[in-house]
């Protein structure tokens, strides 16, 4: 077992808070500081029974006013798998996964109770459609902890919404069904670095929200990720548009990534498949 203070270090790059606050005993907790995803995986398939167990931890998430409004699509045959794969150029690595799914928010499921029960479904709205996104969401990282615990590597593919129609024809996604993301699990090959997290300090807020020293937060943080790994150039964003940063730091990429719109069209798709964003 590592001790807090060195898994706290590799998360943050900083000292433990006052080491009598904190754990002595962090086995239960360990997988989660130093998880990191995973975009490698061995030949060795994982079993049905291990995919059925962990589908119900998924399922064993948290969700709204138990709605449960999500689904989770197992690829498994082969020729949608390769079409899935062909979607996502992006994550080539992802062919190596055993394990390839995509969390869906679902509200078809509650219109359909409504509708077989008698009742006119006038809860369908933007709050529906969060509540679908966020329960899809808990469902995927009850999946990825199962999963890690379990000793597999997880990676989440935002990259399914990058060609909706083509998802949606492979799914066969209703109207009132839409993608968060995909997942790639398998047995890890090799052990990918713990990417550094921004301090708590900034994303924790005590009270009352106070950003007031992000700046000078953000400038350390940057530095430390620096010193331990700096963005090479092939990682950067956008650099055909902006040229390669001169000192490749986390919040230069995020910049660029935040300047250019990603998936300008979603909404539109969203509309398109009957969710209601009013
Ligand atoms: C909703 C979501 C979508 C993601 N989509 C992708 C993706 O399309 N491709 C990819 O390589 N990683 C993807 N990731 C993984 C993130 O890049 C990764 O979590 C982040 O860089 C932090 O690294 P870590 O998970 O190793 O700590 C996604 C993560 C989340 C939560």
């Amino acid at each position: 077992m590592t001790d807090f203070a060195t898994l706290y270090r590799m998360r943050f790059g900083l000292d433990a808070p006052d080491p009598d606050e904190t754990p002595a005993d962090v086995s239960a907790i360990e997988p989660i500081l130093s998880r990191r995803s995973v975009r490698r995986f061995r030949s060795r398939p994982v079993g049905d029974g291990l995919l059925a167990a962990l589908l119900a931890c998924a399922q064993s998430a948290p969700t709204k006013s138990n709605l449960q409004q999500y689904s989770i699509a197992v690829l498994k045959d082969p020729d949608r798998r390769a079409r899935f794969l062909e979607i996502i150029p992006q994550a080539a690595w992802a062919a190596t996964a055993p394990l390839l799914l995509v969390f869906l928010g679902d509200v078809r499921r509650g219109r359909r109770i409504a509708a077989q029960r008698g009742y006119e479904h006038r809860n369908d709205n933007v709050d529906t459609f969060m509540n679908a996104a966020v329960d899809a969401a808990l469902a995927m990282q009850c999946f990825i902890g199962a999963a890690e615990a379990s000793g597999l590597g997880c990676c989440p593919l935002s990259v399914v919404r990058n060609r909706l129609d083509d998802l949606k024809d492979l799914l066969e996604l209703p109207p009132g069904v839409f993608p968060i993301a995909g997942l790639a699990a398998g047995w890890p090959d090799g052990e990918p670095d713990i990417s550094m997290r921004l301090p708590p300090e900034i994303v924790v807020h005590q009270d009352r929200y106070d950003d007031a020293g992000l700046e000078a937060a953000i400038d350390a943080y940057d530095g430390r990720v620096f010193a331990g790994k700096p963005i090479p150039p092939e990682r950067q964003r956008h650099v055909d548009r902006y040229g390669v940063a001169a000192r490749g730091v986390w919040s230069e990429n995020v910049a660029r990534q935040l300047s250019l719109p990603e998936r300008a069209e979603f909404r539109d798709w969203l509309r398109r498949q009957d969710l209601n964003l009013d």
